[in-house]
């Protein structure tokens, strides 16, 4: 493929149902969705998910999310739960993934869940996604799209940066409104939060009627997307800094000098919107350590911290 075969692409309807086309010659497609950008293709077409590893330089243990345009679309392909039911009532569309068991006779690839017996499921909010979702009419797996192992892209030059032309086409639809990845529950058995993510255990909580189980690391190998340094910039990270060091680029959160502040006024929401793209920002300009203020850890910082802590742990090459 040549540099010129990637076409970026904006949101009107028209673009939308080009890129669904793209998805049904088994091509790639990034678009945004509330949460992070993801790396579409067509999710029963076995060459295209594969695609999507090859791309991501992801290690093909490493499941994927398979995205729908709504409920129905979704459970038809699951053994679905009560719980299920309700917390898909109380948060789809948004940025919520359940992992259910995969229904028989699905035609998903099993690539996608990576021999898993399960499938990790999402019906995503944002406008663009929707359109593009609904002119493909079929499911479409996206992990988010960034090389394997580098920070998750909440714009679309995030993607034409990490993954330019191994991508075939970039919907181009602004800044991810959440910019942080979807919480993803196990819902195969008692509900069990996988990973933190853009609604919180106690938004959770509230609807399940009891506080949700926390999945221990020693369980990894059924999210493997937990890998330790799984959000690694080039940069090395240091945490909960209450000084800056010479050259380090400052990660501020509230009232610090700073180079970039998450938040001046201390919001988590509007923090978490600005986690990846000042990360991304600060590791361009070359700086050998990126330092960070602490960030409080309830609601929406504990998935902020959950993903700066990876960002700061020992690199493990093969996981990127
Ligand atoms: O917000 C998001 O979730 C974004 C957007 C694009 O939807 N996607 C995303 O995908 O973050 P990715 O591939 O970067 O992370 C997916 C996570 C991984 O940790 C993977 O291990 C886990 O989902 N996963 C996927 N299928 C699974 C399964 N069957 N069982 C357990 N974990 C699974
Ligand atoms: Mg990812």
């Amino acid at each position: 493929m040549t540099s010129s075969s990637l076409q970026i692409l904006s949101d009107t309807e028209q673009d939308c149902a080009k890129a669904a086309s793209v998805l049904r010659d088994g091509g790639l497609v990034a678009f945004p969705t509330e949460t992070v950008y993801g790396l579409g293709a067509d999710a029963c077409n076995d060459t295209a998910v594969a695609r999507i590893f090859e791309s991501k330089g992801r290690p093909s243990f490493n499941p994927l999310i398979v995205h729908f345009p709504d409920v129905e679309a979704a459970r038809a392909h699951v053994d679905w739960t009560d719980a299920a039911e309700d917390l898909a009532h109380a948060f789809w569309p948004g940025p919520l993934t359940f992992v259910l068991p995969r229904r028989a006779g699905s035609p998903i690839s099993r690539l996608v869940s990576a021999g898993l017996n399960t499938l990790a499921i999402r019906v995503p909010a944002h406008p663009t996604a929707q359109t593009l979702l609904r002119a493909f009419g079929g499911p479409v797996a996206a992990p988010s799209a960034n090389r394997s192992g580098q920070i998750s892209p909440t714009k679309a030059a995030h993607v034409v940066d990490g993954l330019g032309d191994r991508v075939d086409a970039v919907l181009d639809g602004g800044a991810c409104p959440v910019g942080l990845e979807s919480t993803i529950v196990g819902l195969s058995d008692h509900p069990v939060l996988l990973r933190p993510g853009g609604v919180t255990e106690d938004q959770l909580a509230e609807v399940l009627g009891h506080h949700i189980a926390i999945r221990k690391n020693a369980d990894a190998i059924s999210s493997p997307g937990q890998l330790a340094s799984h959000y690694a910039p080039d940069a090395r990270v240091r945490l909960n800094a209450t000084e800056w060091l010479p050259n380090e680029a400052r990660l501020g959160f509230g009232d610090v000098e700073c180079d970039l502040n998450l938040s001046e006024k201390e919001d988590l929401v509007e923090a978490a919107a600005h986690l990846f793209d000042y990360m991304h920002q600060l590791d361009a300009t070359g700086a050998t350590t990126i330092a960070v203020t602490p960030i409080p850890h309830h609601g929406l910082g504990i998935a902020i911290n959950d993903r700066l802590t990876r960002a700061a742990a020992p690199r493990d090459d093969y996981s990127r």
